[in-house]
Protein backbone atom coordinates (compact mmCIF):
# COMPACT_ATOMS: atom_id res chain seq x y z
CA UNK A 1 0.00 0.00 0.00
CA UNK A 2 1.33 3.48 -1.13
CA UNK A 3 1.69 5.95 1.82
CA UNK A 4 -1.31 8.22 0.13
CA UNK A 5 -3.67 4.86 -0.15
CA UNK A 6 -2.73 4.06 3.93
CA UNK A 7 -3.87 7.44 4.85
CA UNK A 8 -6.67 7.56 3.06
CA UNK A 9 -8.13 4.37 4.67
CA UNK A 10 -7.21 5.32 7.98
CA UNK A 11 -8.85 8.78 6.99
CA UNK A 12 -11.68 6.33 6.22
CA UNK A 13 -11.51 4.63 9.52
CA UNK A 14 -11.84 7.63 11.28
CA UNK A 15 -14.57 8.72 9.69
CA UNK A 16 -16.07 6.03 9.86
CA UNK A 17 -15.78 5.43 13.59
CA UNK A 18 -17.35 9.16 13.88
CA UNK A 19 -20.18 8.79 12.01
CA UNK A 20 -21.27 5.33 14.20
CA UNK A 21 -20.26 6.84 17.38
CA UNK A 22 -17.33 3.88 18.15
CA UNK A 23 -14.50 4.04 20.06
CA UNK A 24 -11.49 2.07 18.57
CA UNK A 25 -9.55 0.04 21.21
CA UNK A 26 -5.97 -1.45 20.22
CA UNK A 27 -3.84 -3.63 22.15
CA UNK A 28 -0.31 -2.54 22.09
CA UNK A 29 0.62 -5.73 20.12
CA UNK A 30 -1.71 -4.85 16.97
CA UNK A 31 0.14 -3.41 13.86
CA UNK A 32 1.15 -0.17 13.67
CA UNK A 33 -1.06 1.37 10.96
CA UNK A 34 -4.20 -0.20 13.17
CA UNK A 35 -2.35 1.40 16.47
CA UNK A 36 -2.02 4.71 14.86
CA UNK A 37 -5.62 5.02 14.22
CA UNK A 38 -6.72 3.36 17.13
CA UNK A 39 -7.96 6.49 20.36
CA UNK A 40 -6.51 4.36 22.70
CA UNK A 41 -3.76 2.04 22.78
CA UNK A 42 -2.76 0.30 25.85
CA UNK A 43 -2.30 -3.27 27.73
CA UNK A 44 -5.03 -5.84 28.96
CA UNK A 45 -5.91 -4.30 32.14
CA UNK A 46 -5.86 -0.49 30.53
CA UNK A 47 -8.22 -1.39 27.47
CA UNK A 48 -10.52 -3.35 29.99
CA UNK A 49 -10.90 0.00 31.85
CA UNK A 50 -11.61 1.81 28.85
CA UNK A 51 -13.94 -0.26 27.65
CA UNK A 52 -15.74 -0.19 31.41
CA UNK A 53 -15.75 4.23 30.97
CA UNK A 54 -16.44 4.71 27.17
CA UNK A 55 -19.25 7.02 26.39
CA UNK A 56 -19.60 5.77 22.83
CA UNK A 57 -22.47 4.10 21.57
CA UNK A 58 -19.79 1.32 20.15
CA UNK A 59 -16.44 -0.22 21.04
CA UNK A 60 -14.14 -1.45 18.04
CA UNK A 61 -12.03 -3.83 19.92
CA UNK A 62 -8.32 -4.35 17.98
CA UNK A 63 -7.23 -7.22 20.13
CA UNK A 64 -7.86 -11.12 20.13
CA UNK A 65 -11.08 -12.65 20.99
CA UNK A 66 -10.97 -12.78 24.95
CA UNK A 67 -10.28 -9.47 25.39
CA UNK A 68 -13.11 -8.03 23.44
CA UNK A 69 -14.85 -10.47 25.44
CA UNK A 70 -14.28 -9.01 28.40
CA UNK A 71 -15.49 -5.77 26.83
CA UNK A 72 -18.33 -6.86 26.21
CA UNK A 73 -19.16 -8.00 29.78
CA UNK A 74 -18.03 -4.33 31.23
CA UNK A 75 -19.81 -2.47 28.76
CA UNK A 76 -23.05 -5.24 28.51
CA UNK A 77 -25.28 -1.72 26.83
CA UNK A 78 -23.01 -1.21 24.33
CA UNK A 79 -22.09 -3.24 20.73
CA UNK A 80 -18.60 -4.40 20.77
CA UNK A 81 -17.53 -5.55 17.52
CA UNK A 82 -14.13 -7.65 16.38
CA UNK A 83 -12.52 -6.67 13.19
CA UNK A 84 -11.61 -10.90 12.67
CA UNK A 85 -13.45 -12.89 14.84
CA UNK A 86 -10.70 -16.08 14.18
CA UNK A 87 -8.25 -13.61 16.51
CA UNK A 88 -7.70 -16.16 19.16
CA UNK A 89 -4.91 -17.05 21.90
CA UNK A 90 -2.94 -19.89 22.41
CA UNK A 91 -3.29 -19.08 25.95
CA UNK A 92 -6.68 -18.68 26.57
CA UNK A 93 -7.44 -22.00 24.68
CA UNK A 94 -5.20 -23.73 27.26
CA UNK A 95 -8.04 -24.56 29.75
CA UNK A 96 -11.49 -24.98 29.39
CA UNK A 97 -14.32 -24.40 31.62
CA UNK A 98 -14.65 -28.12 32.39
CA UNK A 99 -11.28 -28.28 33.11
CA UNK A 100 -11.36 -25.47 35.35
CA UNK A 101 -14.50 -27.06 37.28
CA UNK A 102 -12.70 -30.40 37.73
CA UNK A 103 -9.70 -28.50 38.71
CA UNK A 104 -11.56 -26.97 41.85
CA UNK A 105 -13.78 -29.94 42.34
CA UNK A 106 -10.32 -31.58 43.41
CA UNK A 107 -9.50 -28.29 45.75
CA UNK A 108 -12.65 -27.47 47.51
CA UNK A 109 -12.34 -24.36 49.25
CA UNK A 110 -10.06 -22.55 47.16
CA UNK A 111 -10.03 -18.88 45.70
CA UNK A 112 -9.64 -19.07 41.98
CA UNK A 113 -7.46 -16.50 40.32
CA UNK A 114 -7.61 -16.52 36.10
CA UNK A 115 -5.10 -14.38 34.12
CA UNK A 116 -7.73 -12.25 32.12
CA UNK A 117 -6.15 -14.57 28.73
CA UNK A 118 -9.13 -16.61 29.30
CA UNK A 119 -12.61 -17.25 28.01
CA UNK A 120 -15.90 -15.87 29.25
CA UNK A 121 -16.75 -19.50 30.36
CA UNK A 122 -13.53 -19.86 32.39
CA UNK A 123 -13.80 -16.66 33.83
CA UNK A 124 -17.15 -17.38 35.21
CA UNK A 125 -15.68 -19.96 37.32
CA UNK A 126 -13.16 -17.89 38.79
CA UNK A 127 -13.52 -15.20 41.70
CA UNK A 128 -10.64 -12.75 40.39
CA UNK A 129 -9.05 -11.88 37.11
CA UNK A 130 -5.82 -10.50 37.19
CA UNK A 131 -3.62 -9.25 34.57
CA UNK A 132 0.17 -9.04 34.08
CA UNK A 133 -0.55 -5.32 35.09
CA UNK A 134 -1.93 -6.20 38.10
CA UNK A 135 -1.59 -9.88 38.92
CA UNK A 136 1.13 -9.04 42.07
CA UNK A 137 -1.70 -7.03 43.51
CA UNK A 138 -4.56 -9.48 42.92
CA UNK A 139 -2.47 -12.08 44.94
CA UNK A 140 -1.54 -10.20 47.66
CA UNK A 141 -5.21 -8.69 47.78
CA UNK A 142 -6.07 -12.22 48.97
CA UNK A 143 -5.83 -13.51 52.88
CA UNK A 144 -2.28 -15.14 53.15
CA UNK A 145 -3.84 -18.36 54.55
CA UNK A 146 -5.56 -19.14 51.62
CA UNK A 147 -5.18 -21.75 48.71
CA UNK A 148 -5.40 -20.41 45.60
CA UNK A 149 -5.70 -21.83 41.99
CA UNK A 150 -3.96 -19.76 39.45
CA UNK A 151 -4.48 -20.41 35.78
CA UNK A 152 -3.91 -20.75 32.97
CA UNK A 153 0.00 -19.20 32.69
CA UNK A 154 2.50 -21.12 34.57
CA UNK A 155 5.19 -18.23 34.17
CA UNK A 156 3.50 -15.40 35.32
CA UNK A 157 2.05 -18.52 38.18
CA UNK A 158 5.95 -19.21 39.20
CA UNK A 159 6.84 -15.31 38.64
CA UNK A 160 3.45 -14.62 40.99
CA UNK A 161 5.20 -17.34 43.37
CA UNK A 162 9.28 -15.81 43.62
CA UNK A 163 7.43 -11.93 43.99
CA UNK A 164 4.86 -12.40 46.51
CA UNK A 165 6.42 -15.39 48.27
CA UNK A 166 2.98 -17.46 48.40
CA UNK A 167 2.63 -20.88 47.09
CA UNK A 168 0.23 -21.00 44.56
CA UNK A 169 -1.57 -23.83 42.51
CA UNK A 170 -0.71 -22.65 38.87
CA UNK A 171 -1.74 -24.87 36.02
CA UNK A 172 0.56 -25.82 33.24
CA UNK A 173 -0.82 -23.54 30.31
CA UNK A 174 1.43 -21.62 28.13
CA UNK A 175 1.18 -18.76 25.45
CA UNK A 176 3.37 -20.36 22.44
CA UNK A 177 4.77 -16.63 21.56
CA UNK A 178 6.23 -15.52 25.20
CA UNK A 179 7.23 -19.32 25.66
CA UNK A 180 9.50 -19.15 22.58
CA UNK A 181 11.48 -16.49 23.70
CA UNK A 182 14.34 -18.61 25.44
CA UNK A 183 16.87 -17.70 28.38
CA UNK A 184 19.82 -18.24 25.76
CA UNK A 185 18.16 -15.12 23.69
CA UNK A 186 18.44 -12.79 26.89
CA UNK A 187 22.13 -14.30 27.90
CA UNK A 188 23.23 -13.08 24.81
CA UNK A 189 21.80 -9.66 24.43
CA UNK A 190 23.09 -9.29 27.81
CA UNK A 191 26.75 -10.07 27.01
CA UNK A 192 26.15 -7.91 23.31
CA UNK A 193 24.36 -4.56 25.21
CA UNK A 194 25.71 -4.52 28.45
CA UNK A 195 24.74 -0.46 28.53
CA UNK A 196 20.94 -1.90 28.01
CA UNK A 197 18.04 -1.79 30.12
CA UNK A 198 16.39 -5.35 29.86
CA UNK A 199 12.08 -5.23 29.94
CA UNK A 200 10.56 -8.60 30.52
CA UNK A 201 7.05 -10.08 30.14
CA UNK A 202 5.88 -12.09 33.43
CA UNK A 203 3.96 -14.79 30.43
CA UNK A 204 7.87 -15.25 29.05
CA UNK A 205 9.25 -18.81 29.71
CA UNK A 206 12.57 -16.80 30.46
CA UNK A 207 11.16 -14.51 33.41
CA UNK A 208 11.44 -16.80 35.99
CA UNK A 209 15.13 -17.95 35.04
CA UNK A 210 15.13 -13.95 34.81
CA UNK A 211 14.63 -13.66 38.27
CA UNK A 212 17.13 -15.92 39.22
CA UNK A 213 19.98 -13.41 37.31
CA UNK A 214 18.02 -10.56 38.17
CA UNK A 215 20.11 -7.39 38.30
CA UNK A 216 19.31 -3.60 38.59
CA UNK A 217 18.94 -3.67 34.66
CA UNK A 218 16.47 -6.61 34.85
CA UNK A 219 12.61 -5.46 35.24
CA UNK A 220 9.35 -7.96 34.83
CA UNK A 221 6.66 -5.59 33.47
CA UNK A 222 2.97 -5.82 31.59
CA UNK A 223 3.70 -3.82 28.17
CA UNK A 224 1.95 -0.90 29.57
CA UNK A 225 4.59 -1.07 32.56
CA UNK A 226 7.33 -1.39 29.71
CA UNK A 227 6.28 2.31 28.17
CA UNK A 228 5.50 3.61 31.87
CA UNK A 229 8.84 2.55 32.71
CA UNK A 230 11.36 3.30 29.23
CA UNK A 231 9.60 6.97 29.30
CA UNK A 232 10.58 7.79 32.75
CA UNK A 233 14.05 5.81 32.70
CA UNK A 234 16.96 8.17 32.40
CA UNK A 235 18.69 5.01 30.32
CA UNK A 236 18.77 5.86 26.59
CA UNK A 237 18.91 1.61 25.37
CA UNK A 238 16.18 -0.97 25.85
CA UNK A 239 15.60 -4.92 25.28
CA UNK A 240 12.31 -5.96 24.84
CA UNK A 241 11.34 -9.17 25.62
CA UNK A 242 7.91 -9.92 24.54
CA UNK A 243 5.62 -9.45 21.31
CA UNK A 244 7.28 -7.69 18.79
CA UNK A 245 4.04 -5.17 18.33
CA UNK A 246 4.93 -2.92 21.48
CA UNK A 247 8.35 -1.82 19.53
CA UNK A 248 6.15 0.59 17.54
CA UNK A 249 4.36 2.18 20.36
CA UNK A 250 7.83 2.90 22.83
CA UNK A 251 9.28 4.08 20.02
CA UNK A 252 6.53 6.16 19.34
CA UNK A 253 5.99 7.37 23.03
CA UNK A 254 10.07 7.89 23.20
CA UNK A 255 11.32 8.54 19.92
CA UNK A 256 14.57 9.73 21.25
CA UNK A 257 15.44 6.53 22.84
CA UNK A 258 16.29 2.52 21.39
CA UNK A 259 14.32 0.02 21.32
CA UNK A 260 15.22 -3.65 20.48
CA UNK A 261 13.38 -7.29 20.65
CA UNK A 262 15.30 -9.84 22.39
CA UNK A 263 13.68 -12.73 19.84
CA UNK A 264 12.72 -11.39 16.19
CA UNK A 265 10.48 -14.29 16.09
CA UNK A 266 8.08 -13.20 19.13
CA UNK A 267 4.74 -12.70 16.65
CA UNK A 268 1.55 -13.22 18.14
CA UNK A 269 -0.27 -14.43 14.44
CA UNK A 270 -3.55 -13.87 16.01
CA UNK A 271 -3.02 -10.42 16.95
CA UNK A 272 -1.91 -9.59 13.54
CA UNK A 273 -4.71 -10.90 11.76
CA UNK A 274 -6.27 -8.08 12.74
CA UNK A 275 -5.48 -5.37 9.85
CA UNK A 276 -6.83 -1.57 8.75
CA UNK A 277 -8.87 -2.67 5.87
CA UNK A 278 -10.78 -5.77 8.42
CA UNK A 279 -11.39 -2.47 10.54
CA UNK A 280 -12.43 -0.37 8.16
CA UNK A 281 -15.09 -3.33 7.20
CA UNK A 282 -16.05 -4.12 10.48
CA UNK A 283 -16.74 -0.37 11.01
CA UNK A 284 -18.45 0.25 7.89
CA UNK A 285 -20.13 -3.46 7.60
CA UNK A 286 -20.83 -3.20 11.34
CA UNK A 287 -19.23 -6.68 11.95
CA UNK A 288 -18.82 -8.71 13.54
CA UNK A 289 -19.97 -8.49 16.72
CA UNK A 290 -19.40 -9.97 20.39
CA UNK A 291 -21.97 -11.25 22.30
CA UNK A 292 -21.52 -13.37 25.81
CA UNK A 293 -24.91 -15.29 26.68
CA UNK A 294 -26.22 -13.01 29.39
CA UNK A 295 -25.98 -16.25 32.50
CA UNK A 296 -21.98 -16.22 31.56
CA UNK A 297 -21.75 -12.87 31.75
CA UNK A 298 -23.20 -12.16 34.73
CA UNK A 299 -21.02 -14.72 36.21
CA UNK A 300 -17.90 -13.64 34.93
CA UNK A 301 -18.55 -10.04 35.39
CA UNK A 302 -17.85 -10.13 39.05
CA UNK A 303 -14.28 -11.32 38.96
CA UNK A 304 -14.09 -8.90 36.19
CA UNK A 305 -14.52 -6.03 38.34
CA UNK A 306 -12.38 -7.13 41.05
CA UNK A 307 -9.49 -7.11 38.37
CA UNK A 308 -10.21 -3.70 37.10
CA UNK A 309 -10.74 -2.10 40.66
CA UNK A 310 -6.87 -3.30 41.68
CA UNK A 311 -4.07 -1.14 40.70
P1 LIG B 1 -0.62 -7.29 28.62
O1 LIG B 1 -1.73 -7.42 29.58
O2 LIG B 1 0.69 -7.02 29.28
O3 LIG B 1 -0.97 -6.28 27.58
O4 LIG B 1 -0.42 -8.68 27.86
C1 LIG B 1 -1.46 -9.25 27.13
C2 LIG B 1 -1.06 -10.42 26.37
O5 LIG B 1 -1.80 -11.03 25.64
C3 LIG B 1 0.30 -10.84 26.52
O6 LIG B 1 0.55 -11.78 25.59
FE1 LIG C 1 -2.38 -14.87 23.51
FE2 LIG C 1 0.26 -15.07 23.47
FE3 LIG C 1 -0.98 -13.78 21.52
FE4 LIG C 1 -0.86 -12.70 24.00
S1 LIG C 1 0.85 -13.09 22.61
S2 LIG C 1 -2.67 -12.82 22.67
S3 LIG C 1 -1.01 -14.55 25.25
S4 LIG C 1 -1.17 -15.98 21.99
Amino acid sequence: MTTLELTRLQDEVKALARERDAVVLAHNYQVPEVQDVADYVGDSLGLSREAAATNASAIVFCGVHFMAETAAILAPDKTVLIPDPDAGCSLAASITADQLRAWKAEHPGAVVVSYVNTTAEVKAETDYCCTSGNAKAVIEAIPPAQEILFCPDMFLGMWLERVTGRKLNVWLGECHVHAGIRPADIERWQAEAPDAELLVHPECGCASQCMAFANDRTHILSTEGMVKFAKASPKNRFLIATETGIIHRLQKEAPEKRFEAVSEKAICKYMKMITLEKLRDSLRDWKHVVTVEPEIAERARGAIERMVAIA
